[in-house]
């Protein structure tokens, strides 16, 4: 990696502006830069007084608006525009000294999780050792299930203040130390953290191939569209004629679930948190009937949605929604146990929503619940991927990706994520 001028920093530097022609070539140029490198610095040098180079300041921040910043200097020709020049240079050589933006955790949350829980943190660049890889990270593939990282162990260890807020990535190899990876390949790791580079061992990669748009790979190609597809599929087993309940059915995973449900010739309903996110999943994605558990009484509204009882529940959120599904599920009815959403933003010290009446429930009804983790299964991974590939080149499944642009903003794409503002799969895309 280059020291002195990273590839991701252009520097424009232009005299006298105000001369039509040359304005309007900066302008281009500058434009054109922009879209193909990261971060643009526009060092404008004007001669003139204070409230002429203000002028300028406003007029180039209303017309080059994606650039992040116009500077205006008096000419350097005396003492003081020597200091000016100085202090410019000095802010220059940091914009320009290669570094990697992280998200921290500043405090592990006691009930809500808040953009002060985060910090926004410029670190050193990593740099790789014998077997590993540096990469940029493209996509940090959102999921609810980082709150829980929060609250204690889970499937993986604990976060902590101070560390680098953990999450899943598609990225881009930069640097490889690895006989495996080239720079350009595309790679999926599920620590990457939330930062713009990461130089990581190479056996904690998955090469992915580069398809258009990228951000299918951290979608119905990822984790979301797999653990819908082995969850349903291998769990759920549904039959043609079954009811299907699927719980945050306009989320990641739940969108697929219920496509794929009806793809097996069952009737699907979804619940969500409002009336636009049903009217969508009915409208948009062929769901038999959505239900609203934010208007109330789930357990009303699901008897008459299903029509007689649920075979298939997929459980998203626990909680009161798994609760009204539980006492709707038929004989033999099955339970995927996915995720938790509705306790990862809760009071830890209130612990894990509890269910009461489970377990002569179970008995008497003979169902059967079963948790999972998609890994469990990715043995079957590329026969999976290559049937989704077929379902949504048919049209016969619709993807939708819900992006969140910069990396500063992923404390509000999470938080976001937990109030149910997302449709489809939210990720943070980094560069
Ligand atoms: N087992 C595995 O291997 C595996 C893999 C991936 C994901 N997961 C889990 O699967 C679940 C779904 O993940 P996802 O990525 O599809 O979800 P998502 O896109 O992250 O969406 C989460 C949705 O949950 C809903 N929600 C939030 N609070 C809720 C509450 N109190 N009660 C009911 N719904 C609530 C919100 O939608 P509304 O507007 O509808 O409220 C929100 O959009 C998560 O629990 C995740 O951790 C498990």
């Amino acid at each position: 990696m280059n020291t002195t001028l990273p590839e991701d920093v252009f520097c424009a530097i232009t005299n006298q502006i105000p001369k039509t022609v040359r304005l309007s070539l900066f302008i281009s140029l500058a434009r054109a830069v922009r879209k193909v490198t990261e971060r643009t610095l526009l060092f404008a040098q004007a001669q003139g007084s204070p409230k002429f180079a203000a002028m300028l300041y406003s007029f180039y921040s209303g017309v080059l608006d994606t650039l992040d910043m116009v500077v205006t200097v008096r000419t350097f020709s005396n003492g003081a525009a020597k200091k000016t020049g100085l202090y410019f240079a000095s802010r220059f050589q940091r914009l320009t000294m290669p570094t990697n933006r992280q998200i921290h955790i500043a405090e592990l949350p006691k009930g809500k999780l808040g953009v002060d829980h985060f910090k926004l943190v410029e670190a050193s660049m990593p740099k790789t050792a014998a077997g590993q890889v540096l990469l940029r990270i493209r996509y940090l593939l959102i999921d609810a299930a980082m709150r829980a990282w929060m609250l204690g162990p889970t499937y993986r260890a604990a976060l902590k203040a101070g560390d680098v807020m953990s999450s899943a990535a598609l990225a881009e190899v930069v640097e490889s130390q690895s006989p495996e990876f080239r720079p350009g390949d595309i790679v999926y790791t599920d620590d990457a953290g939330c930062q713009e580079f990461v130089a990581l061992d190479a056996s904690r990669l998955r090469k992915l191939d580069n398809i258009e748009p990228l951000s299918h790979l951290g979608n119905i190609y990822g984790t979301a569209g797999l653990t819908a597809y082995f969850g349903l599929l291998k769990i759920g087993s549904p039959q043609a004629g079954e009811t299907v309940v699927v719980s945050a059915a306009a989320g990641a995973v739940g969108i697929f679930v219920g496509q794929i449900a009806k793809l097996k010739g069952c009737r699907v309903i979804g619940i969500a948190g409002g009336q636009a996110k049903c009217e969508l999943l009915t409208k948009d994605f062929g769901f038999d009937a959505a239900v609203d558990y934010k208007a109330g009484n789930v357990y009303q509204a699901l008897l008459a949605a299903t029509q007689g009882g649920i075979d298939v529940y997929f459980d998203n959120v626990g909680g009161e929604v798994f609760e009204a599904c539980l006492f709707n599920m038929k004989p033999h009815g099955r339970i995927v146990a996915c995720g938790v959403v509705s306790a990862y933003d809760a009071d830890p010290t209130k612990g894990m929503q509890t269910v009461r009446g489970v377990p002569a429930w179970f008995i008497s009804r003979r169902l059967s619940m079963r948790g999972f983790i998609v890994s469990d299964f990715y043995a079957e991974r590329e026969q999976a991927i290559a049937e989704l590939k077929n379902w949504v080149r048919s049209g016969q499944i619709k993807v939708r990706d819900d992006i969140v642009e910069g990396l500063q903003n992923f404390p509000t794409a999470l938080i976001g994520l937990l109030a149910g503002e997302n449709i489809g799969k939210r990720m943070v895309k980094v560069s």
